[in-house]
């Protein structure tokens, strides 16, 4: 948000100066973090997105939906049941296998609903219902969201769970409330809700395509020329861990919601 506040600044003052900021930021560590770091711009906090005060809006989610809750199921005996937390005998967390099918079961595509005994697959209600009420939103006032996150483009089977503790993986039942949990996003699922509730969508496309087009190497040459060669190395080394199709150039992908007959939105079309 900071480096977005300082182009917009540099490229359209009066926007700049028209807009405000509303951060929905859980997190109370978080929140003083993001306070010092945009200190002096207009900015309040909020718990829900549904707090946001009424009018159009320009929602911007980089790594978001990704620590959204899902629910892991399992093929078990032909059904799809839910994958829970118990205690082991130890007494510590680990995981076992519900005892009934899944109601959840009926938000798998047919092509996941088939995997072999065992698989598991992970449904998000969480990142449905968020995406139908910020479609509702843009369908009612007008605006665009860009919602940037790690995950498919299609449903998958798989257990993509995972927690990071300072930057290491952890465990994910180990240290709970100390690890951030994490998941890959589903974008089928994203794409679908976001239509059902009256919204366009742009995407989603890789995000190495995303800022290719939207002009990366042409703006690091720019940048290149004016600084010193340690700083050239690190800006083509940032450009290229955002690009390379073997770093988050495919895995993060992009995906845009807006009213429906917005022009495609930069980025989106080549
Ligand atoms: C991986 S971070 C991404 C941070 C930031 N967007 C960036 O690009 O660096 C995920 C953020 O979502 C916040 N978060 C997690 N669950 C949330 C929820 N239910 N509502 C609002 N924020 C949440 C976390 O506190 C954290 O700031």
């Amino acid at each position: 948000m900071a480096d977005a506040l300082r182009a917009v600044r540099l490229v359209a003052p009066g926007f700049h100066a028209a807009l405000r900021v509303h951060l929905v930021e859980t997190s109370p560590v978080l929140r003083a973090r993001q306070a010092k770091v945009l200190e002096g711009e207009a900015v309040e906090w909020h718990e829900r997105l549904t707090d946001l005060p009424p009018g159009p809006f320009i929602l911007l989610a980089n790594e978001f939906l990704d620590a959204l809750p899902i629910h892991q199921l399992v093929k078990h005996g032909g059904q799809w049941r839910e994958r829970q937390v118990a205690l082991t005998e130890a007494g510590d967390f680990g995981f076992q296998v519900g005892k009934a099918a899944s109601p959840l079961a009926r938000l798998l595509t047919p092509e996941v609903a088939q995997a072999p005994e065992t698989s598991i697959a992970e449904v998000s209600p969480t990142i449905r219902g968020t995406i139908a009420a910020i479609s509702r939103r843009l369908a009612h006032y007008g605006g665009a969201a860009l919602l940037i996150d790690y995950g498919y483009a299609e449903a998958a089977a798989g257990d993509s769970l995972q927690a990071v503790r300072r930057h290491q993986y952890h465990p994910v039942l180990q240290d709970p409330g100390e690890a951030d949990l994490t998941a890959h996003v589903d974008f089928s699922a994203v794409g679908a809700a976001a239509r059902m509730s009256g919204v366009d969508v742009h995407g989603p496309i890789e995000q190495g395509a995303f800022l290719t087009r939207l002009g990366i190497l042409e703006r690091a040459q720019r940048l290149v020329r004016d600084v010193d060669s340690a700083k050239a190395h690190d800006l083509v080394e940032g450009m290229h861990r955002l690009i390379a199709p073997d770093r988050m150039g495919s895995l993060f992908k992009v995906i845009g919601l807006g009213p429906v007959g917005l022009s495609a939105l930069p980025g989106f079309v080549s």
